[in-house]
């Protein structure tokens, strides 16, 4: 598996920041709350991976590294426009994403390279468990507004296609051994109450800032289906979490490569829209969203 950089654009109506998936702004403001942890987070996934990269010998793992490193900063640079337009939309996005920052270089500072890697691989495991299950079930995303949808589902495509890269690092420079694998799950633990926390924090967050919209009993109950109800997103993860837990746990032991077959046709699918962007508003998308983020 070779992760490959793909330098998209997507055209995010900023009108819809906060309403813009098809189960309404509930839902809509947990994926706001996990987009406002990828800047800071994936900043911190490429530069503990980085660190190791001289130590990774194998020319197929360092390849493999280049491209989960392309792949993290084009999720990154979208993602911050992505949160621009949450700003934009008087939420406290660039508060939250300070926040992070100030915990994450927190983490830099106490924590040697090792555990900092052993957190990058907890999360990886993290945003490849999300990920699934977005691609798994298309009733997840469905009835969303369009570019939004396609950029998570390219996130989603992306964080698939490059699962096992930090944790293939990991076997490679750490010593095999009882060490590496408490050090590996311990982290999985503490990683999994403040991953929790974080987002619970940010989400109720954004509803309170966004509270004037109205419609909470129905909001209440669609998140609530959501996050627990039977196709939900706790019990769907229950036992990819618990994989982890395996010694001989690798991230692709549940081999679900087969939706990376959607990847040609979601690109395909995003150039038409932007190009139908451009032919409607006389400008492509990529100058537009420059005055957004200024504006922001
Ligand atoms: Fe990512
Ligand atoms: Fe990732």
């Amino acid at each position: 598996m070779m992760p490959v950089r793909r330098d998209l654009r997507f055209n995010l109506p900023p009108e819809r920041a906060s309403d813009w998936h098809g189960q309404g702004p509930y839902v809509t403001h947990f994926f706001n709350a996990l987009s406002l942890l990828f800047p800071a987070g994936e900043r911190f996934f490429m530069d503990s991976v980085r660190y190791y990269r001289d130590q990774v010998h194998d020319p197929e793992l360092k390849k493999q590294v280049l491209g989960f490193i392309g792949q993290e900063a084009m999720h990154t640079r979208e993602h911050i426009e992505y949160n621009a337009l949450l700003e934009a939309a008087r939420l406290p996005a660039h508060k939250l994403d300070r926040r992070l920052t100030w915990f994450l270089n927190l983490n830099r500072r106490i924590l040697p390279p090792s555990y900092q890697l052993a957190m990058t691989v907890a999360l990886e495991h993290y945003t490849a468990m999300l990920a699934g299950m977005l691609l798994d079930d298309d009733t997840r995303i469905a009835g969303s507004v369009e570019g939004y949808a396609q950029m998570w589902t390219w996130h989603a495509l992306e964080e698939t296609e490059h699962k096992s890269v930090s944790f293939d690092v990991w076997n490679t420079v750490m010593k095999p051994g009882l060490n590496r694998y408490l050090v590996r799950t311990g982290t999985m633990i503490t990683v999994t109450i403040f991953f929790w926390l974080i987002v619970f924090d940010f989400h109720v967050r954004l509803l309170i800032a966004d509270r004037k919209r109205g419609g909470h009993l129905r909001g209440m109950w669609r998140i609530t289906k959501f996050l627990y109800g039977p196709r939900g997103v706790f019990p769907g993860i229950a036992l990819e979490w618990l994989r982890f837990f395996k010694p001989s746990f690798h991230p692709w032991d549940h081999d679900n490569r087969g939706h990376l077959q959607r990847i040609d046709g979601l690109v395909a699918a995003v150039e038409a829209s932007n190009a139908a962007y451009a032919a409607a508003n006389g400008a492509p998308l990529k100058a537009s969203r420059r005055g957004i983020r200024a504006a922001a």
